[in-house]
């Protein structure tokens, strides 16, 4: 994790306000200003009264090594950093956990406690990332608040979906600590990739035995999608190249469909020449059958032999030109997974590789969720299962870094 951290320093010095409000979610934000801290941010903490149910301020002061703000009127804070002080002094405020009451607060101007007023008196960007019960997220006046606070420009990180502290079910958890963390690493690096070119590719391939049949995989597209609207994200100009899938065409990314290998080497080499980061993220087909016909196979003898040939690897072809994009593939394995992924990178000569277990539930094909493992020649760094877009995120981010410590930057900057 050290090496991770070494590179992840992007909030370094940025003064990060957060403010805990009173959900069970509270006992999280030890574990997010540590997370914001070895980041490199500043992190100054306000908590609600409520939010002191929960944790201690004596707890939060020992993480941030800074002293809590509890109180609205405090003789003592007004000399030294007051409400408006400490509403100066933040560039983000990050509201974690925020319950209902407290969004219905920020979306009528309430300026009853500290944080209330901090919210009203500043001109940082206010965050909140919600934490509540899945019927409170989903009632007619928090719906209405987060609308209006939403087009008043505040950004909602959240909530996600999953199992509730009430035994419940569905939106309305807060996101975890190192996904809050992700997320504002992301706003911040917000046009980092702009002028820069990614090309992606996604999906399975599809190749044919006959006119009706053919040899695929499990592959749905959406690990491959999520990169793309990551570097959507970041400014860069995405062109992304799939095989079928049943997935929405991302916002502002050029997508050209395809089926099989071949189609895919094809499109992607007739543009790789424009490209400055190439990740690879399509399970392309290994083999296809030497010999597709063009009528239905007819069910004859009680064997069938197909003989298969190998597809082109593109993603080999890309990295061994002689002027290669920074090249990002990925590792399928069902096991040994550092080792095949680690083989992989050397062999086919790459800048990464985001290397994922497949073949449990839940993650890998098809899920919503995955974790990778991110090898570069000299470190690695494992990201925890998460939800594919965030993950994508956390993934784009370690290939931010590393593309523009790369020779290949310098060589491909944009003119
Ligand atoms: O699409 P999802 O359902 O969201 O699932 C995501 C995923 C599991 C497909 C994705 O995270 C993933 O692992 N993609 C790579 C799958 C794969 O084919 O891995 P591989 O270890 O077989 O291939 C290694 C690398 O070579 C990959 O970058 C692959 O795109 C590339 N390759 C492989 C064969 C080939 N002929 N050409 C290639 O470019």
């Amino acid at each position: 994790m050290g090496q991770y951290h070494d590179m992840q320093h992007n909030l370094t010095q940025k003064h990060i306000l957060l403010g805990v409000t009173g959900g069970i979610a509270a006992y999280k934000s030890v574990e997010l200003v540590r997370r914001l801290r070895e980041s490199g941010a500043e992190v100054r903490v306000v908590m609600t009264a409520a939010a002191q149910e929960f944790i201690t301020p004596l707890t939060l002061q020992a993480v941030s090594g800074q002293r809590v703000y509890t109180t609205l009127l405090d003789s003592e804070n007004e000399f030294a950093m007051g409400h408006i002080e400490l509403a100066r002094w933040a560039e983000f405020i990050l509201i974690a956990p925020a319950t209902a009451d407290f969004l219905a607060k920020l979306a009528y101007g309430h300026a009853n406690d500290l944080l209330s007023t901090i919210c009203l008196a500043t001109t940082a960007q206010i965050i909140v990332a919600p934490a509540m019960n899945q019927q409170m997220w989903n009632a007619r006046s928090t719906q209405e608040n987060y609308q209006r606070l939403q087009s008043w420009g505040v950004r909602f990180f959240g909530p996600g979906h999953g199992l509730q502290a009430c035994g419940e079910q569905g939106l309305g958890r807060m996101l975890e600590p190192l996904e809050l963390v992700s997320c504002l690493q992301t706003l911040f690096q917000r046009g980092t990739l702009e002028g820069h070119s990614v090309l992606i590719t996604a999906g399975p391939t599809r190749e044919a035995l006959d006119p009706i049949r053919f040899i695929s995989n499990r592959s749905s597209g959406r690990m491959g999608y999520a990169v793309a609207e990551a570097a959507q994200l970041l400014g860069a100009q995405v062109t992304l190249i799939s095989g079928p899938v049943c997935l929405t065409v991302p916002l502002n990314v050029d997508t050209i469909s395809v089926s099989t290998a071949q189609e895919m080497r094809d499109a992607v080499i007739s543009h790789i020449h424009q490209t400055a980061i190439f990740i690879a993220c399509a399970a392309v087909a290994d083999y296809r059958p030497v010999h597709p016909v063009d009528h239905k196979l007819k069910k004859q003898t009680e064997f069938l032999e197909i003989i298969l040939e190998r597809t082109p690897d593109i993603l080999s072809e890309v990295a061994q030109l002689s002027n290669p994009p920074f090249t990002v593939g990925f590792a399928a394995e069902t096991h040994d997974l550092a080792h095949y992924a680690r083989d992989k990178l050397l062999r086919k000569n790459l800048d990464l590789i985001a290397a994922n277990q497949v073949g449990l539930p839940g993650t890998g094909f098809e899920s919503a969720e995955n974790a990778l493992k991110v090898i570069w020649k000299t470190g690695e760094i494992d990201l925890p299962r998460c939800a594919k877009p965030l993950l994508a995120k956390q993934l784009l981010n370690l290939i931010v870094e590393h593309y523009f410590q790369s020779s290949k930057f310098n060589r491909l900057q944009p003119s």
